[in-house]
């Protein structure tokens, strides 16, 4: 029994490591506003949004000015997204992942079902993680591994 406790928090640890190696080299590589711009629309392409929340998630405006999105002071890069108490629902897109520079997603009080992407341990500035009352079932995910990669995690999930 402990035993087995033993392997499988290896095992997680080993997976924590390789994802981290994987990673280091693009983490370090130059990445630009476009890359988060990508990743929005493809977040905002998986959404039933009946409030039109993202719908200034578009081309004319810089995206530091759409809804729920906020970027830091020196760099144009995504550094929160709020889309709480939104009425929201669908999925949560593996493009999550490449907003590298963000630091708190906060998806409280709406409707995301699905599984939680593990995409999402790919944010290595990630410390503030809000899902309470959604749907998500996040059976495959890796909550160590979040641990692992940060310095502080909020970790909350009560399903609706
Ligand atoms: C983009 O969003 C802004 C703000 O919501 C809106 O005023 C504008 O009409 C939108 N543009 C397009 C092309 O949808
Ligand atoms: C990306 O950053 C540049 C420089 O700050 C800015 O001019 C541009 O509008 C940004 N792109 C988007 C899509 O916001
Ligand atoms: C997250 O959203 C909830 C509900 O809108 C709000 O009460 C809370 O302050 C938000 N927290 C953060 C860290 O954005
Ligand atoms: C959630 O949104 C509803 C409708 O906009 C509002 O009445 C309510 O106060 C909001 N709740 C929180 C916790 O922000
Ligand atoms: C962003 O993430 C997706 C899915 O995780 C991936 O397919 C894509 O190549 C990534 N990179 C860019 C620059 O959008
Ligand atoms: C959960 O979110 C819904 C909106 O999606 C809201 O109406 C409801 O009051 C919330 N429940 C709790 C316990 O906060």
């Amino acid at each position: 029994m402990v035993n087995s406790m033993f392997m499988s928090c290896l095992a997680s640890l080993v997976w924590c490591f390789s994802l981290l190696l994987l990673n280091s080299h693009s983490y370090f590589a130059y990445r630009s506003n476009e890359t988060d711009r990508l990743a929005l629309l493809a977040i905002k392409s998986q959404l039933q949004d009946p409030l039109g929340v993202t719908s200034s998630w578009n081309n004319s405006m810089n995206l530091c000015q759409w809804t729920g999105v906020t970027c830091g002071h020196r760099h144009p890069r995504v550094t929160a997204l709020d889309l709480s108490n939104r009425s929201i629902g669908g999925t949560l897109s593996p493009f999550v992942g490449n907003l590298s520079f963000l630091r708190v997603i906060n998806l409280t009080d709406n409707d995301f079902y699905g599984k939680i992407p593990n995409e999402v341990g790919r944010v290595l500035r990630l410390e503030i993680l809000l899902l309470t009352n959604n749907s998500f079932s996040g059976k495959k995910y890796h909550p160590i591994c979040l641990i692992a990669l940060t310095s502080l995690i909020f970790f909350c999930v009560r399903t609706s």
